[in-house]
């Protein structure tokens, strides 16, 4: 009420305006809702004096009866409208409080929410692949379920051969099972391949020289023991060309032992025996532990074993349809544990596959 209004009704109807100071008291003064309404229903109510009053306007004095119906209806707007104000204040005042209480500090860490990464044999595999990569060389795949044909007929790799023996091969059961004794060795058997080998002549079958991949992937053989199991993973590289020797090999071979490696790192080659390479050797990278004088890691050799490889027996150009009078290549095979195991110095070849997080984490 503005104070012209004010000054007015005291003038002119002292009553209302006691009653009207002591109603707005008492709504100003209500701090929660249910103290509002009690002092709504002592100011407005049907029994306040107020209503008493304007609703027995008519029994009072014919002179004042104008000047009270008028202020007494502008004293309960006003305060009806205080009584609105109050509430809307209240109800405000409600909600911020439980807000503050509800409110979220999110600036608290949360949860660690443990993230894994990739597995050291995941980790070795991109790290040969990318090496190879950088040198230009196509990764290619191949199935782990093979057939005969590739995992050894076509590399070269003759019936009576003891790697096709049961005791080295995992033969697909059922296959093995519905033929006679007699096909089981044969082109049409179904195994899981024991080396990436085959992979060499899937590529060739697809593509015509020059052929530079590497194949990585699961291999499989009926081992297990500290040094062996039964699922492992290789690397296969292949290089096919016009004028390709022992010397690119080697070459080859002396880069990515470096860069896998790394440092100045000597090779050394020694002349074995595959199937499908001739002539046939195996890679030697110096023992950096010991600086070649000899140590366990070495087998006091002072050379640790790297790889099989040699020179793609020209028999095999004869499975694919490729010229052995134009073409000549390399071909070589690495485990991928093993690598793992050399350059992080990795005792047992069972870690890997414990999957102890003590020890995976430390790669
Ligand atoms: N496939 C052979 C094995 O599993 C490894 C190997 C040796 C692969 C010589 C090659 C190679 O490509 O040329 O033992």
């Amino acid at each position: 009420m503005d104070d012209a209004l004010m000054a007015q009704l005291k003038e002119r109807a002292p009553g209302l305006a006691a009653l009207f100071s002591a109603g707005s008291k008492a709504i100003l003064d209500a701090d929660d809702l249910a103290a509002l309404e009690e002092a709504r229903v002592a100011t407005l109510g049907r029994k306040s004096p107020l209503v008493e009053m304007l609703r027995s306007i008519n029994t009072l004095d014919p002179e004042e009866r104008p000047v009270l119906g008028r202020f007494g209806n502008i004293v309960r707007r006003e305060l009806e409208a205080l009584v609105e104000a109050r509430e809307a204040e209240l109800k405000r005042a409600a909600l911020d409080a439980s807000l503050a209480g509800e409110r979220i500090d999110v600036t608290l860490p949360g949860q660690p929410f443990p993230s894994g990464h990739e597995h050291l044999i995941s980790q070795t595999m991109r790290e040969v692949e990318d090496i190879f990569v950088g040198l230009g060389y196509r990764v290619a795949e191949g199935p782990e379920v093979e057939l005969d044909y590739y995992n050894f007929t076509a590399l070269n790799t003759p019936p009576s051969h003891p790697a096709r023996s049961a005791h080295d091969t995992f033969w697909v059961r059922e296959q093995r099972e519905a033929m006679p004794e007699a096909v089981v060795d044969a082109d049409r058997g179904v195994l899981l391949r024991t080396h990436t080998s085959p992979v060499q002549v899937r590529v060739m079958e697809q593509q015509e020289p020059p052929v530079y991949i590497v194949c990585l992937g699961k291999v499989y053989r009926r081992d297990s023991d500290a040094t062996h199991t039964p699922m492992f993973h290789q690397v296969e590289g292949l290089v096919v060309d016009e004028g390709i020797t022992l010397a690119d090999l080697k070459g080859t071979v002396h880069f990515f032992a470096e860069e896998f490696f790394g440092g100045d790192r000597a090779i050394r080659v020694r002349p074995h025996f595959f199937p499908f390479t001739e002539p046939s050797i195996e890679v030697d990278v110096n023992c950096e532990l010991c600086g070649g004088k000899g140590c366990r890691s070495c087998k006091y050799s002072g050379w640790l074993e790297i790889m099989g490889a040699g020179m793609v027996d020209p028999n095999l150009y004869g499975f694919v349809g490729y010229d052995a009078e134009k073409v000549s290549g390399f071909a070589f095979g690495m485990g991928v544990e093993r690598m793992a195991m050399l350059k992080h110095g990795i005792p047992d070849l069972r870690l890997f596959y414990e999957n102890d997080v003590r020890f995976l984490r430390q790669f």
